[in-house]
């Protein structure tokens, strides 16, 4: 299409957006009397405005039917977690039976690290991005210590080669090629959450195979933003949070991915509890674990009923919305965005934002991540002190994620036009 970075024209693809009626559905907080330009669903997705009744149905039951409410509230306690499955096996792309809703993100990728980091003298190293997100680092560093092996030496951080931002496909191969008597885990970012780069899953994936390593992937920043094949491709495992593209609440309910090769051996070591037990037996109360031979096996406790709610009232948007479109209107949203970005710098007459995430759509999703080579940080504030919520990340980047649920094309040239405009002066 042939962009131009004018109010008209940004109007008329909202105009003609198939999604324009979602936005309606959430709340677009408001900055002296008119709406944000929100661009950070990358890091807090919005609230739905259905999530206060899906919750209040719930408090409601509770207030009504105390302990009852397991079996008896409109949707029962005990297998409310049951109902995720579906909704989530087409947005990752896996079998129902592969995904279980529970915990939130670090604490998964944890208890998924006790099962599949089973580290031997010879085969020990764990290869990651360099620019994980600190969490999951320290996630590996612990469990290597755990393990009495030396960081430094067991973790095989893959970096950008000298003046590139991103990390090419090959070098990640031929890491992975290069240790590959020693890699026990191959673990990556889905999209990175810095630089907005969504790695090759199943060239990665089918490496480690190769390898001999377990593949898993910490999903944060892709689920619900760009497409996932994870059975398809044969990842070992994954996990990942709700409060960002899934507008599930802030620290809200996380999901997880097993294999089901992998879910259904009972066998597999792991931390337990009783939610992972055989729901038949579970009540006999009897010690001796006995796992749910699904990714349910991997539950330690009850499910958290209101985080859940939260999460339903978002996943029934989605549903509604279909992944399909989603797709389709995100890749047009941040086509846009790299016109309107690569505009600025071509009428300044010099380059003031060097763009560090992909061009390629197919190594990207919603976020755009932009180098500011001038008045970084003046610029990040006076862009929030004018209604542009966006997000800093140190040295010198400006994040920015418009996404297709309840974005505006026209967010997108109203963001450009303010940019611009603090740059100028
Ligand atoms: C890529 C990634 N991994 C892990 C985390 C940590 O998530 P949590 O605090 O929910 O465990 C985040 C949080 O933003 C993240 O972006």
């Amino acid at each position: 299409m042939n962009f131009e970075n004018t109010l008209e024209f940004a109007r008329n693809l909202d105009k003609h957006d198939l999604l324009k009626t979602f936005r309606d559905r959430f709340y677009i907080p408001h900055h002296n009397g008119k709406d944000w330009v929100y661009l950070t669903g990358n890091s807090l997705g919005l609230q739905p405005k259905t999530t206060e009744d899906y919750v209040m149905q719930e408090l409601e039951d509770w207030a009504e039917l105390g302990v009852e409410g397991h079996f008896g509230a409109k949707n029962p306690w005990m297998p409310y977690h049951e109902i995720f499955p579906k909704q989530l096996s087409k947005i990752v792309g896996c079998k129902q039976h592969e995904v279980v809703v529970m915990n939130s993100l670090t604490v998964n990728l944890h208890l998924l690290m006790v099962t599949f980091y089973r580290p031997t003298k010879e085969r020990y190293k764990i290869i990651c991005e360099a620019k994980a997100f600190p969490s999951d680092h320290y996630a590996f560093e612990s469990h290597v210590k755990h393990h009495g092996f030396d960081p430094d030496d067991a973790i095989i951080e893959v970096q950008p080669r000298e003046g590139e931002y991103t990390i090419r496909t090959e070098d990640i191969l031929s890491a992975i090629k290069k240790y590959s008597d020693q890699v026990a885990l191959v673990l990556f970012g889905g999209v990175n959450y810095y630089t907005g780069q969504y790695f090759d899953l199943k060239a990665i994936t089918d490496a480690a195979h190769e390898a001999g390593a377990y593949a898993g992937f910490d999903l944060a920043h892709a689920v619900g933003n760009v497409e996932l094949k994870l059975h398809a491709w044969n990842i070992d495992f994954a996990c990942w949070c709700s409060y960002k593209y899934l507008n599930s609440g802030p620290g809200g309910v996380a999901g997880v991915y097993i294999h089901e090769d992998h879910a259904i051996n009972t066998q597999l070591p792991r931390f337990a509890g009783w939610w992972g037990y055989t729901k038949e037996t579970r009540f006999m109360m009897e010690k001796g674990f006995e796992a749910i031979p699904t990714a349910e096996g991997w539950q330690l406790s009850n499910a958290p009923i209101l985080s859940m709610a939260a999460h339903k009232a978002s996943l029934d948007i989605f549903d509604d919305a279909g992944m399909p479109a989603l797709h389709e209107k995100r890749k047009m949203l941040s086509e846009y965005l790299f016109f309107v970005i690569d505009d600025i710098n071509l009428r300044s007459g010099e380059q003031l934002i060097e763009i560090i995430t992909p061009r390629n759509e197919k190594e990207r999703g919603c976020q755009v991540s932009m180098l500011m080579l001038k008045n970084g940080k003046e610029t990040f504030a006076a862009l929030t002190r004018q209604g542009v919520i966006a997000d800093w990340r140190e040295p010198n980047v400006i994040r920015v994620a418009p996404v297709p649920l309840y974005n505006l094309f026209e967010d997108i040239w109203r963001f450009g036009h303010i940019i611009e405009s603090i740059l100028k002066n």
